[in-house]
């Protein structure tokens, strides 16, 4: 039993204040760090509470622990003169052990840096080495009402980046969507040194034609598919682009630095313009300008996409600098994620696989019998021939449903696809037999088949178990908003003082 413990426990629940309690493992050290590792969180989640004298008396201040606390600054918040901390015999008189200081009921003023406000969940101790609590600095305040101020400054090297992605709700995910992006956008969410915020981009989805009616189940669907894959809100921010306005609030600050001529020029712009010669509206050639903004809302400094992307991305470099130039911003100029399969082909072997392009492609869930059938529609040779530069050519021009094929450019995408599922050495093989005895091209789809469906089993049993939840989808969603909007509202803050709009 821990009185301490006890009591810092019964003021969170006279507060009705949210929190979990979690076990620790059994001696692990006094060292935050380690708790961290332990919770599988980054540093800057961690709330650190340190106890000073100064010639008025003892304080406790709070920081994230991604930061350390200015001495100069913390003076001049608390208007004193001499600051050190506290020595183990002064916290003893206040019943406290350094480490085990906890973030409520400490009798003496306390103060929190205001970077605290930007976390929705912080873990900190419960007055001793058995339990840590998992907690946000909102709930956390209901209690200790502290003084909010700015006196803690980032320490070198634990500074997270961020991360900014969006997919438009347009149709589900294929292959192209989960191996040029939705893989990358895992991973980084996975790494310590990011911070990630994925949104569905429904207001892009806008600048073309679309069904109002449909646009609800659509944008759900996608945001689905990101949990499907293993994007978990407990680490990234999950929402719908609408939701945080400020996206569309920056994207029209930020038109004011790019020309039209610019943006005619861009090469989307002019096949989405010949695509729809009826719609050529002022939202499609703001298309890459209200992308831009999404991305330096947050100041992400790293975009998971794919290589068709990479003319927007220039865009939105060239909107970091012209802002940083013009007003004094701090954008990074964001960078996208270079992977080894930013480009997927058609599974028609010409261009890039995509939902516009019918079947060009495989659905991320898409069963066992669906993908037979869509490699079955994939155009191959005769299975002999020679490569020639990566090219593959048949030995015998063959006829298709299309007519003459060559080069095997079908033979290619499938070969792509055999090296992406079923590794190098496979495709090395079968590239034998293509200049030896022949491929057999029933066996390669079908093994093909089997090696595609294996990865994506699981992201189908995700999908159906969330299909079942859509209370927890709401949910999810509506607080990866609230993440998102702090920063956002921040951003534009900024940006309206920089532009003399504040
Ligand atoms: P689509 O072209 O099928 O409409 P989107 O334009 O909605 O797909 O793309 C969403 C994300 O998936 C973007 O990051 C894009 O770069 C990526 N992506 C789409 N198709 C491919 C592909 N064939 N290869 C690699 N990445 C792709
Ligand atoms: N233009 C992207 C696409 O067609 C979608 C998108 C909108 C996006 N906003 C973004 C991608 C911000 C990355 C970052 O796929």
């Amino acid at each position: 039993m821990n009185i301490l413990r006890d009591k810092v426990l019964k003021m969170l629940d006279d507060a009705h204040v949210q929190y979990e309690l979690i076990k620790l493992p059994a001696g692990i050290s006094l060292d935050v760090a380690d708790h961290m590792k332990f919770h599988g969180r980054p540093m800057k989640y961690a709330l650190a509470t340190m106890i000073y004298v100064t010639e008025k008396g003892m304080v406790a201040a709070q920081r994230r622990g991604d930061t350390k606390v200015s001495s100069k600054k913390l003076r001049e918040v608390l208007g004193v003169k001499r600051l050190r901390l506290a020595t183990q015999e002064e916290l003893g008189k206040l019943g406290l052990t350094a480490g085990l200081v906890p973030p409520v009921a400490l009798d003496i003023p306390l103060y929190a840096d205001k970077k605290m406000l930007e976390l929705t969940e912080i873990y900190t101790g419960a007055a001793d080495n058995e339990y840590g609590m998992k907690t946000t600095p909102k709930e956390l305040f209901k209690v200790s009402h502290p003084t909010m101020g700015d006196f803690a400054v980032y320490e070198e090297g634990v500074v997270q980046q961020r991360v900014l992605q969006g997919m438009r709700p347009t149709g589900r995910l294929h292959l192209g969507n989960y191996l040029g992006s939705a893989k990358g956008m895992v991973q980084l969410q996975n790494d310590p040194n990011y911070e990630t915020y994925y949104m569905v981009a429904d207001v892009h989805a806008i600048t073309t034609p679309y069904t109002v009616a449909e646009l609800g189940n659509k944008r759900r669907d996608v945001l689905i598919d990101y949990l499907s894959v293993g994007l978990d809100p407990e680490k990234s921010a999950l929402f719908f682009q609408s939701m945080v306005p400020e996206h569309a609030e920056l994207s029209f600050y930020l038109s004011s630095v790019m020309t039209v001529a610019r943006m005619q020029h861009l090469p989307t712009f002019k096949e989405k313009a010949k695509q729809y010669p009826e719609h050529v509206t002022m939202a499609l050639l703001n298309y890459p300008i209200l992308m831009a903004a999404d991305i330096l809302l947050y100041k992400a400094s790293m975009v998971p996409v794919g290589l068709d992307q990479e003319p927007h991305m220039e865009v939105a470099r060239e909107v970091a600098r012209k802002m940083n130039e013009l007003y004094g911003m701090d954008f990074p100029e964001p960078q996208s994620l270079q992977t080894a399969t930013r480009y997927v082909p058609s599974l028609l072997g010409e261009g890039k696989m995509s939902k516009s392009v019918e079947g060009s492609s495989i659905g991320l869930t898409d069963d066992l019998a669906t993908i037979k059938k869509r490699l079955a529609g994939a155009p191959t040779d005769s299975g002999k021939g020679y490569i020639k530069n990566g090219i593959y050519f048949a030995k015998n021009a063959v006829v298709d449903g299309t007519g003459n094929v060559s080069p095997s450019n079908g033979v290619k995408s499938l070969l792509e696809f055999v090296e992406i599922f079923e590794g190098k050495e496979k495709r090395d093989e079968y590239e034998k037999q293509y200049v030896g005895s022949g491929i057999r091209y029933g066996d390669l789809k079908a093994e093909l088949a089997e090696a595609i469906d294996r990865e994506l089993a699981p992201i189908r049993e995700r999908r159906n178990e969330l299909e079942a939840k859509p209370a927890y989808v709401d949910k999810v969603i509506k607080e990866g908003a609230e993440r998102a909007k702090l920063i956002a509202s921040a951003t534009v803050a900024e940006v309206k003082g920089k532009m003399g709009l504040g």
